[in-house]
């Protein structure tokens, strides 16, 4: 697989879209049926490389993905991109993969050629460039296949390369390798070190403690809605600061 997704499509103009780092949360609480699923968070994404988000099921990983990236707004609190308020027309900037891959119902290409659109590449430069990711991420023998139809692996590789296909400053990974063989783990993992190498700003949410290891050059815990502690991801692993990471970690059941 060619190393960096990010050489096909270098001519994006890097002033295309406005920054939207650093992305910080300050305060966030969001509250569901009298329940805080969020609660006091304060955050912030900058300055490239993998954070990973940990914590057992139902701790609010997904949630806090969610609000940071504007797809819902906090109850309490305030979320910013670059200093202000987050907005659609900055989106581009921002690339989400979730934890069930979402594809339109179109061929893997239009897929692809679907992103580009949205950030004004038109015509035969969308066509080329369409191709150039593809063949980065391998799906290139499967261009003209309906999305829906790929194998679980592959769909989520074909939303990872739809989400880098835009050269986003901040991309959010929520569990991209679950469910998938070491064959398709290395391959997307390979991506995301080659979009890390690139400088992008990534937060990555797993249960994988072997790929946090592999890639996070930080951690970040959370547990009952609250971020318990954030430090380096060698701190973390020697020895972390909290009883329910060191429960996480040891595959206890943490209350
Ligand atoms: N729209 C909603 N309304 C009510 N509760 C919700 C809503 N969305 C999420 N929750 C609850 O919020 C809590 C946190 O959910 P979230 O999906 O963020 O967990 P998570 O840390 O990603 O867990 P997992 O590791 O299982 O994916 C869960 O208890 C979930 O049931
Ligand atoms: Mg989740």
């Amino acid at each position: 697989m060619p190393p960096v997704m990010n050489a096909a499509i270098e001519d994006v103009p890097a002033d295309a879209t406005p920054t939207v780092l650093p992305i910080t949360a300050r305060g966030v609480a969001i509250t569901r049926a009298g329940r805080h699923l969020l609660d006091g968070i304060d955050f912030t994404l900058s300055g490239g490389g993998v954070t990973a988000i940990l914590g057992p099921n139902g701790a609010g990983k997904s949630m806090l993905l969610r609000v940071l990236a504007n797809l819902v707004p906090p109850d309490q609190g305030v979320v910013e991109w670059d200093g202000r308020r987050p907005d659609r027309a900055r989106a581009p900037r921002i690339g989400f993969v979730f934890q069930k891959p979402v594809l339109l119902r179109r061929s893997v290409r239009a897929n692809i050629e679907y992103a580009l659109a949205a950030i004004g590449i038109r015509g035969a430069m969308r066509r080329a460039r369409a191709g150039q990711v593809l063949e980065a991420a391998s799906l290139h023998q499967l261009a003209e296949r309906p999305a829906r139809l790929l194998s679980g692996g592959e769909q989520q590789r074909l939303a990872l390369a739809r989400a880098l296909s835009t050269r986003p400053q901040a991309l959010f990974l929520d569990e991209p390798t679950s469910s998938l063989d070491p064959a398709a783990m290395l391959a997307i993992e390979t991506l995301i070190d080659a979009a890390r190498a690139d400088g992008m700003t990534i937060a990555l949410v797993t249960h994988d403690i072997a790929q946090a290891k592999r890639l996070a050059d930080e951690i970040a815990f959370v547990h009952h809605g609250r971020i318990t502690e954030r430090t380096p991801a060698g701190d973390f692993f020697a020895g972390p600061g909290s009883e329910p990471a060191c429960a996480y970690l040891e595959g206890r059941i943490v209350v």
